[in-house]
């Protein structure tokens, strides 16, 4: 195979300065983007920037510090939401897809969702994508059914048809899989939920750090993600949501920021997307929030996700001449993510990911959030090795020979 990179990956390593680091003596091979992805210099500079030069608090303060910090977090909403072809004024900063699905599930559900009705979900989401609508269906006296998966990991879209026939009142799906890698249709299963009077909850926290995504082109009615899976900080991500249904939503939190007036026994809200963000928000990490969508942007998201194919292709492609090691997820890596799941043998996941340790290499072993996917493949764990822009053919040759240690230490 053609080992020619679609992105310049030496000079990208070196923008991302713990990718110096040694790991046991070993150079980091960071295979574990799925989980969280590593930061380059310029994210890393937007926050030491904002502490040192203009901290201060947002949309209260007419001083020069405060209207720079409201500039600054105001302008990372317009990039963030420029990014994934929103508007501005859609865009809720959240902590993460976790917090996006449950105000959804509070501020939409409690309003929404009645006694009787039919939530669904699939058995490739993320827990974050389940246990809020299994929350929001105990306290409705609503029920959840799920959507199941083909044998090949692709949704089973007949049983899709099937559920969405008994007017559902939500449909939660992925955009990606976390362990599958598999990519859905967004745009056709929206289109069939809304057909059906099914809202849409989309989790967007594997697609848009990995591929372009216009959502203007989707037609969901809300979609989650993360900033720390797109080369952003922690504690920040967004929740974009339909300017009809933002409005029409109750508040998820109540305090300062998110009214308009306060009364003794009641109170107005604010606008979209303040009337979702109360209190002192994450200014800072929503500024390096922006500087990651730049940092992606100057990249180039269709090149991103070209380098990852042909990091997928080269993996499958080593991979297979492992013996023992079976691969989960669709074949074809134009319809899925840069991801691999996989199990050897019968080591454990944990103990290989002990032993690529050692070798400095970063997996994931367990169930990544996902267990009713989990007993769908029948398993209770798997490895999983995820790509972001900065790994390289070297890291999956890593991989292989870290493998084969371990095949020799368990005698596979
Ligand atoms: C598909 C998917 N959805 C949701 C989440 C939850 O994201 P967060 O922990 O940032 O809220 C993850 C994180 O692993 C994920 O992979």
């Amino acid at each position: 195979m053609l080992k020619t990179e679609a992105v310049d990956v030496e000079r990208i390593r070196r923008d991302f300065p713990i990718l110096k680091r040694t790991v046991h003596g070993k150079r980091l091979v960071y295979l574990d983007n799925a989980a969280t992805t590593q930061k380059p210099q310029a994210v890393i500079d937007s926050l030491v920037d904002y502490y040192s030069r203009y901290n201060s608090n947002v949309h209260r303060s007419v001083h020069t510090l405060g209207e720079e910090a409201t500039a600054a977090y105001e302008g990372a909403r317009g990039k963030v939401a420029r990014f994934v072809g929103a508007r501005a004024n859609e865009t809720v900063f959240v902590r993460g897809t976790t917090e996006a699905t449950n105000l959804v599930r509070f501020a939409w559900g409690e309003k929404q969702v009645k006694k009787g009705d039919l939530l669904l979900a699939t058995r490739m989401e993320h827990h974050s994508n389940i246990v809020p609508w299994q929350l929001l269906a105990k306290s409705k006296g609503a029920t959840l059914k799920f959507v199941g998966i083909t044998p090949d990991g692709n949704l089973d879209m007949e049983e899709l048809d099937r559920l969405l026939g008994e007017s559902p009142k939500l449909l939660a799906f992925t955009h990606c899989s976390n362990v599958l890698g598999t990519i859905n249709d967004v745009a056709n299963v929206s289109r069939k939920a809304h057909k059906a009077g099914a809202t849409t909850v989309v989790d967007g926290a594997q697609s848009v750090p990995h591929f372009p995504v216009d959502l203007s082109a989707l037609d969901v009615d809300f979609y989650a993600f993360s900033g720390h899976k797109m080369l952003g900080p922690t504690g920040i991500g967004a929740l974009i949501g339909r300017k009809a249904l933002l409005e029409d939503m109750d508040p998820y939190e109540g305090g300062g920021e998110m009214i308009r007036e306060v009364f003794d026994d009641h109170s107005t809200w604010n606008d979209v997307p303040y009337k979702f963000e109360a209190g002192t928000v994450n200014i800072a990490d929503a500024i390096g929030l922006g500087a990651a969508v730049d940092y992606l942007t100057s990249i180039g998201m269709d090149k991103v996700r070209e380098h990852e194919i042909r990091l997928l292709d080269y993996a499958r492609e080593t991979l297979s001449k492992v013996k023992g090691l079976h691969v989960y997820g669709p074949e074809d890596s134009k319809e899925r993510s840069g991801l691999i799941a996989f199990n050897y043998a019968d080591v454990h996941p944990h103990d290989l990911a002990t032993i690529l340790d050692e070798e400095g290499i970063a997996i994931r072993s367990g169930h990544h959030c996902a267990q009713p996917l989990m007993r769908c493949l029948n398993v209770s764990a798997t490895s999983r090795a995820s790509f972001h822009v900065y790994n390289s053919y070297d890291d999956i040759d890593a991989l292989k020979q870290g493998i084969m240690k371990a095949g020799a230490i368990f005698k596979v």
